[in-house]
């Protein structure tokens, strides 16, 4: 038996540390974290350094190392596997976690959807050929859907004969209410179970692995109350907002290297059928970012096609923020004399869209134009105006050469300095800094003379105690608190080869208050965390970096008066609240000393 990898974390979350160590040994309280001696046999501990952080729920001997989460210290303790481990105290806890068998009736759970699926499908198809579903032919049949086009794309019939033909067929082939219930293919009342799609053309709505896992369907009545389309429920296999309905050709657009967004059903069926075969559409819903992430996949290039009335110009905005925002390169289909591109195919053919395809605008472009309907440009004030239109667009754009591409073209065809547009649209307009600046900025601008340590301070010696090499990066920083200038007094000429002496000195620093010891103890506790990855560090340590440097350059920027060098230092605070990667932090960091010393010099 074992426990699945997902349940570790779950069962993780349920083991609490104190218990575990505190069964092997005396623990004692010593402000968020408990002490004890090691129980490592090897080590013969007689003064405690075994630290036990239920915080982060691991414990750790700041002499040998010993230690580890729930799991892995009593895999270690106790000389069996990790897996072992899991399973022992799973049941010694009471702890109810799936293991690798009763995983299996997950999965057959799901087999059986996709098979019910699958047979809906199927049923649906079968009825568009039936003699009772001619009103439903001879609408596509209005719509141009041959019959062979109906074959070649799945395309079905939820007849009306009856109010629950498809649950009695579900029904006899072995499958229960409840699965029904679940996939959305029934519903209920006092009266009992009748289908959700009744007298509606069926359009299957695939995986990306190309599995049925929904329906969209349009009614053939014309009526006041009845809405033209319904789509399936969200269901255990089907999530609207993270669905494409065309998605299933994802390796086609892979292959092509871009995809055409479009409004609905109607719009990617007949593309595909005039042989634009990477059209895809939202389903019933604004473009989400999740849909985008998953258009990602295949592509970065998007062709907008949407409706060409004001809504469709409307979405196309949002939609275009959105796809930006996660690195697309965008453009935008316009036509006129026809509300939507299955109408512009039908009336124009092929060769015409290709050419609105060709004659399609850039984002930037189509905003341009867009936004400047409503703007009288010759006029000051409405010119003004008309710029921070672009403000939201500028949010989204990610690169940093894009941006300055667009405040380019915007300077120029406006006449506007291009300096001054950065500002506005560049510098007073970037993303909120992230929290955690924001955070330790609260603390750092309150701060008291009396503090210990401020959260900042705190979380940088956690990485220099983790890594004496971090040190370099910050010992030129202004510490505040008292127990931190003790830390980096020590720091500054101390011998760097043993992290584990360093601790320990520290430990042994003496002059230090009760309370600046207990804080020391939670330090180093926290440095010895071993669940984080490299990756994880990095990011770290580049946020706490980050962190420090807008502190100095918010400091700094109080003494500059002229707009060049506001501008280059706005344009470096952008570099830093984007840059994830500390390296490239510590490049960004040099340029910004360079401005500093030109300006003192
Ligand atoms: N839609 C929906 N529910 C509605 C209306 C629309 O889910 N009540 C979704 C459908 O996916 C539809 C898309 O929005 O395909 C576009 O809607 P709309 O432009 O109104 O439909 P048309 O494309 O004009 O559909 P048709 O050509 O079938 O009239
Ligand atoms: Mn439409």
């Amino acid at each position: 038996m074992r426990i699945r990898n997902e349940d570790i974390d779950l069962l993780l979350s349920k083991l609490h540390i104190e218990d575990i160590v505190g069964e092997f040994v005396e623990l004692k309280k010593t402000g968020a974290n408990y002490k004890g001696l090691c129980p490592n046999p090897e080590h013969n501990d007689t003064n405690p350094s075994f630290i036990v952080n239920p915080n982060k729920n691991i414990c750790h001997c700041f002499v040998c190392g010993f230690g580890g989460n729930p799991i892995s210290f009593y895999s270690k303790y106790k000389k069996i596997t990790f897996s072992e481990a899991a399973v022992e105290l799973a049941q010694k806890y009471n702890i109810s976690v799936k293991t690798i068998d009763s995983n299996f009736k997950q999965d057959a759970k799901y087999d059986r959807y996709y098979n019910i699926m699958e047979d809906a499908y199927e049923f649906y198809k079968n009825n568009i050929f039936e003699n009772h579903s001619q009103p439903a032919l001879e609408y596509l049949s209005k719509r141009e859907m041959n019959p062979k086009i109906i074959r070649e794309n799945g395309i079905g019939y939820a007849p009306t004969t009856g109010w629950g033909i498809l649950n009695d067929y579900l029904l006899s082939m072995g499958y229960t209410k409840e699965e029904l219930l679940e996939l959305g293919l029934i519903r209920e009342n006092d009266k009992g179970s009748y289908d959700f799609f009744r007298g509606r053309i069926i359009f299957p709505i695939y995986s990306t692995a190309g599995k049925v896992i929904a329906f969209g369907g349009r009614t053939i009545e014309i009526g006041e109350n009845i809405p033209k389309y319904i789509n399936s429920q969200d269901t255990p296999i089907f999530k609207k907002g993270k669905n494409l309905y065309g998605i299933e050709r994802g390796n086609i657009i892979k292959k092509k290297k871009y995809a055409i967004l479009m409004e609905g059903y109607m719009d990617v069926l007949s593309a595909t059928i005039y042989g634009f075969d990477v059209a895809v559409a939202p389903l019933g819903t604004a473009l989400t970012e999740e849909q985008a992430k998953l258009l990602k996949n295949y592509t970065s290039n998007v062709l907008i096609s949407f409706d060409s009335d004001p809504p469709g110009q409307m979405a196309t905005e949002k939609a275009g923020f959105i796809l930006k925002n996660l690195g697309f390169i965008v453009r935008v289909i316009k036509f006129e004399g026809a509300k939507d591109p299955d109408e512009f195919l039908k009336l124009y053919g092929r060769e015409a869209f290709l050419d609105v395809v060709r004659n399609s605008l850039e984002i930037y472009d189509f905003l341009y134009e867009y936004y400047a309907k409503d703007y009288d440009l010759s006029d000051h004030i409405s010119k003004q105006n008309f710029v921070k239109k672009f403000k939201e667009f500028f949010k989204n754009v990610e690169d940093r050469l894009e941006k300055s591409l667009y405040i380019d073209k915007l300077s120029k065809s406006l006449g506007i300095d291009k300096n001054v547009l950065i500002e506005e649209l560049v510098v007073s307009n970037a993303k909120d800094i992230k929290p955690f600046a924001n955070e330790y900025k609260s603390e750092i601008t309150n701060f008291n003379e009396n503090k210990i340590v401020t959260k900042l301070e705190k979380e940088t010696i956690v990485e220099i105690l983790r890594d004496v090499n971090n040190y370099k990066y910050f010992k030129l920083k202004e510490i505040k608190g008292t127990l931190s200038k003790k830390i980096f007094y020590y720091l500054e000429d101390c011998n760097f080869n043993e992290p584990i002496k360093v601790c320990m000195d520290l430990k042994n620093l003496g002059d230090m208050s009760e309370e600046e010891e207990k804080i020391l103890d939670e330090i180093i506790c926290l440095s010895i965390d071993t669940v984080n990855n490299e990756k994880e560090r990095t990011t770290k340590l580049a946020d706490i970096f980050r962190a420090w440097v807008i502190e100095e350059i918010e400091n700094y920027k109080k003494n500059i008066t002229n707009l060049t060098d506001k501008v280059k230092i706005g344009r470096l605070e952008i570099e830093i609240i984007e840059c994830n990667d500390f390296a490239n932090m510590l490049n960004i960091y040099k340029k910004y000393e360079e401005i500093v010393f030109f300006h003192i010099s």
